[in-house]
């Protein structure tokens, strides 16, 4: 089976900072898959060349078994921070990507409405960004990366800037949308036990200079409930986790 996306052999060095060395992995269709390590290892770094932003030192990514030279509609990136338009309201920041590429008006109106209530903003398209939540600036930028349809989402630490309650919140919902659309997911967390809770399989990266650490089966049944995390096998995964990572085990 071709996998959804593949990273093969990637090295990436900035003059002599050595960042990524020899990455490879892949992500099947409909996978929810995360990607853990210590701050400043080269996990966005990675994600920017997951999505063909960035050309890597060496080493290429593949999507359906075809090399990546520039980034593509079928790969969508979401970044720690929304980065939304604040002189454009939710709904024309949500239709931005369309609009660049010429997607007619009604068109646009339309594939944007339906991103708006698939994130749960069908009535804030009117509001402009500054009138917005963390969590709902978080949910419009999710919704710009869901009008072009992508078969894959990259997300950069999405909910690391929401506090612990809209963060859990947030979880939920983009597992429902996971499953809602099944889409391939790529997401970059510093927490361990939001991995656990979140993923099919957790990838490690070891510090700077990175390499792929270890690779963890998450075998705990779907849907996610927040109930699970006080499980006694998702306390055994997290532990595995620390001990790969070398955590304090608090
Ligand atoms: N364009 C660039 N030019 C030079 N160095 C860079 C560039 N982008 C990233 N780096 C360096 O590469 C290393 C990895 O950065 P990256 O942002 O990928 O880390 P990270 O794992 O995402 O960290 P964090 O968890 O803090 O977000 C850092 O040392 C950073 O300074
Ligand atoms: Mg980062």
């Amino acid at each position: 089976m071709i996998a959804m996306l593949r990273v093969e052999n990637v090295w990436q060095r900035f003059g002599t900072l050595e960042v990524l060395q020899n990455i490879s992995f892949e992500l099947q269709a409909g996978e929810f898959v995360c990607l853990l390590g210590p701050s400043g290892c080269g996990k966005t770094t990675l994600l920017r060349i997951a999505s063909g932003l960035l050309k890597p030192s060496a080493g290429r990514i593949l999507f359906n078994g075809e090399p990546i030279t520039a980034p593509r509609p079928e790969i969508g990136i979401l970044f720690q921070q929304p980065n939304l338009l604040p002189y454009l309201s939710t709904r024309a920041n949500i239709e931005l990507p369309l609009a660049l590429r010429g997607v007619p008006r009604t068109e646009r109106r339309r594939v944007a409405q339906d991103a708006l209530a698939q994130v749960g903003l069908a009535e804030f398209g009117e509001v402009y960004p500054s009138q917005l939540s963390g969590g709902m600036a978080q949910r419009a930028a999710l919704g710009r990366a869901l009008v072009q349809n992508p078969a894959v989402l990259l997300m950069d630490e999405p909910f690391g800037a929401l506090d612990a309650m809209t963060r859990e919140y947030m979880q939920l919902e983009l597992l429902s949308l996971w499953q809602r659309t099944g889409k391939t997911i790529l997401m970059v967390t510093h927490s361990i036990t939001e991995a656990v809770f979140m993923a099919d399989r957790v990838i490690v990266l070891t510090a700077r200079p990175s390499r792929l650490g270890a690779v963890l089966d998450v075998p705990l049944p779907r849907p996610r409930r927040l109930e699970m995390v006080h499980s006694a096998e998702f306390g055994a995964l997290v532990a595995q986790l620390r001990s790969y990572i070398g955590a304090p085990s608090s």
